[in-house]
């Protein structure tokens, strides 16, 4: 369902304006197309009963009492369950009240002690009500305690998921799944404690006070209505199961389209996709429009039938008992307390339909969630890991062999090793595989051979935590929090003094920006960022990283969206906050390559070249140089125009402006 609807987001992305967009025409779409896209879209196996048992599974600890790890939990779902006895002792105290004040009031002689009763039941009705009261209280508490616990379970378990996992899905159907999820299984918490339990303690003492107090047939014949009606409901609430997924799954597709279209606002406007948006969105609401209207339909159906099989039962036990009152068998109370006990346990059971469907609804949404929750982390801390010992920040790959998938080798054979305490530039065409290198260093992978080691320690055999914290990772996209500036700085570096903060950001020319606006470091960043241009944030994610006392960072193409100014206060910052920190810096922006203290060169074939990036391209042979040759005929940009000062000395070595005739010799060589 979700790659469908990428494939036509994708789609339109291809198509210049709307004029050029292919024209779907959504109303003469057949709702047999729809829903075949909307299975695809949507794999969930209808495993209905499975499912409840499983949710049952879930929520028992908020259910039964002793089975939460949480003492004071356990203490309120017994004091509910308390509350429940006393609740349900008023609740049959009235009716039988009743009966007698009935009773007293038909006897000549006992007539004077009807009002007693007659005030006994409207205290039992009150009494009834408080309890009631108490107990609802008692039991918003248990499930907004289950949602919390469930919703942080939920939120642990997604983090430790692989990558795989996480690029594999859309994370904002993901989101949304979750989220409707975790609503469903808090509603079905409620239902159990609030309906049924209550609802089958009802049936069984409603069947005990009729049986004693008006004899077996009203016993059967109550027991036949109950059963009759729960038949009924069941049957007719699973023919419209159907319905009902169907309405929710053309709920999640407009959720799903609006969120998709929102987020993508800018492409809808470069792309003029306003009215195709438009007309996609309308076509989904006009769907859930009329599959609501029909499941409206099957409800009023539904109600109609079950209202109908309740007055048979109830009419024909009224005949019964003034056939027996005639008889001389029944008193009038007798069959005041029959009516009573049967219309106290019909309000729950004219509810009992709306909650089962509650519960097939839920366990649609909920599927989705153990889905998730089912899916094993594939990497993680093996039983023996041991503590990471950092001993200077070599990363070594050895004989490594690794593909995403088993059909497509990325890497092969790979042995590469970056020397402790250097500055690295990592250099290789578009696709070689350089930012897999850094998440199999950072362990987002296993490679399928081989092994990385950091100071000679395998990291498979490392505890994650170990090692990752020493690591820092400056990403190809940089991606900031929806906070503020300070925060996003700070994130991972929390005992930092603003002083340090400052002093980073002046040194990448970050500082007076941030001070130009009107809440300075406090200012939001906004969704993504985008408050920021791209350079900007690229900064701050520099920034961000060099805050942190990570003694490996990994700069992955850092200065991409710079220009060559700020590039070179960057490279600067790097120079001098870097201390003896390894780095490896991925670039393709091959001058800034007379930064750093080696280069290593990386080509397709598996051929590689390691180096000074003076020696590299002095030695006219190597491929490197004949790399860095087309990089400064090709680049047009201004920072084409470098020239490097081979000097032997050090990280001082400073790109410098290529004078003309120099460039044009260079490009009559390459000729
Ligand atoms: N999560 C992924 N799942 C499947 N294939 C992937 C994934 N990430 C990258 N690839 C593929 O692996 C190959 C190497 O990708 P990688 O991002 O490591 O290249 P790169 O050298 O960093 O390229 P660039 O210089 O363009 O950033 C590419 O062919 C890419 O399509
Ligand atoms: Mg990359």
């Amino acid at each position: 369902m979700i790659r469908q609807g990428q494939k036509t987001l994708n789609n339109i992305t291809k198509f210049r304006s709307f004029s050029q967009l292919p024209q779907y025409n959504f109303n003469v779409q057949s709702k047999k197309e729809d829903l075949s896209l909307l299975e695809k879209m949507d794999p969930r196996k209808n495993k209905d009963l499975a499912t409840k048992l499983r949710i049952l599974q879930y929520i028992k600890p908020y259910i039964i009492p002793f089975y939460h790890q949480d003492k004071e939990i356990n203490k309120t779902i017994l004091k509910s369950y308390g509350y429940m006895f006393l609740s349900k002792s008023f609740f049959y105290a009235g009716p039988i009240s009743l009966k007698y004040a009935i009773n007293y009031l038909a006897s000549a002689s006992l007539i004077s002690q009807a009002p007693m009763f007659i005030l006994g039941y409207g205290l039992c009705y009150s009494a009834y009500v408080f309890f009631e009261g108490q107990r609802n209280k008692i039991l918003a508490n248990i499930s907004q305690n289950a949602l919390r616990e469930i919703s942080q379970q939920t939120y642990e378990h997604l983090l430790k998921l692989d990558p795989s996992f996480h690029f594999g899905e859309s994370q904002r159907q993901t989101i949304f799944d979750i989220t409707k999820a975790q609503k469903a299984i808090e509603s079905n918490l409620k239902s159990v404690s609030s309906f049924f339990i209550p609802f089958i303690s009802d049936v069984v003492l409603s069947s005990v006070f009729l049986l004693y107090h008006c004899g077996p047939f009203v016993f059967l014949s109550f027991l036949m209505t109950y059963g009759g009606y729960i038949w009924f409901t069941f049957d007719l609430t699973n023919s419209r199961r159907k319905g009902m997924g169907l309405q929710k799954k053309y709920e999640r597709l407009a959720d799903f389209t609006l969120s998709e279209t929102l987020s993508n606002y800018y492409n809808v406007k470069y792309y003029s996709a306003e009215k195709f948006e438009i007309n996609r969105y309308t076509s989904i609401l006009e769907n859930y429009k009329n599959q609501t209207i029909e499941n409206q339909r099957t409800l009023a159906q539904l109600n109609s039938g079950q209202r109908f099989v309740f007055s048979i039962g109830l009419t024909s036990n009224m005949i019964y008992g003034a056939y027996k009152v005639q008889k001389g068998l029944m008193t009038a109370g007798d069959i005041v307390l029959m009516q009573s006990l049967m219309m106290q346990v019909l309000q729950p059971l004219f509810f009992l339909g709306v909650q089962w469907r509650e519960w097939t609804n839920s366990a649609l949404d909920i599927q989705r969630l153990f889905k998730i929750m089912d899916t094993k982390p594939k990497i993680q801390d093996s039983p023996n890991a041991v503590d990471f010992v950092y001993k200077g920040g070599e990363i070594e790959f050895s004989n490594i062999k690794f593909g995403y998938s088993n059909d497509k080798v990325i890497i092969d054979n790979m042995n590469v090793t970056f020397g402790k305490g250097k500055w690295i530039s990592l250099v290789g065409e578009s696709g070689l595989g350089k930012t897999t290198m850094f998440n199999l260093i950072f362990r987002l992978y296993d490679p399928q051979q081989g092994s990385v080691l950091i100071d000679g320690q395998d990291i498979k055999n490392l505890k994650m935590e170990s090692f990752r914290s020493k690591i820092c990772v400056v990403s190809q996209n940089p991606y900031l929090f929806n906070d503020t500036v300070m925060s996003n700085l700070l994130y991972g570096s929390k005992n930092k003094k603003q002083e340090d903060v400052i002093e980073v950001c002046k040194k990448l020319n970050l500082h007076d920006l941030f001070m130009s606006l009107p809440q300075g470091y406090q200012t939001l960043v906004g969704e993504q960022g985008n408050k920021f241009s791209g350079g900007e944030k690229q900064r701050i994610s520099i920034a961000r990283c060099l805050l942190n006392d990570a003694q490996i960072i990994l700069l992955d193409e850092p200065t991409s969206s710079l220009d060559s100014i700020n590039e070179d206060r960057v490279m600067k910052a790097i120079e001098q906050l870097r201390k003896d920190k390894t780095i490896i810096m991925i670039t393709h922006r091959l001058h800034l390559n007379s930064y750093t203290n080696e280069v290593i060169y990386l080509t397709k074939d598996g051929y590689k070249e390691q180096g000074k990036h003076s020696h590299l391209i002095q030695e006219k042979n190597t491929r490197y140089s004949k790399f860095w040759d087309n990089f400064v005929v090709l680049d047009h940009s201004d920072t084409n125009s470098v020239k490097v000062d081979q000097s032997e000395n050090s990280l001082n070595e400073k790109p410098q402006k290529k004078q003309n005739g120099q460039k044009e010799e260079e490009e009559e060589k390459m000729e």
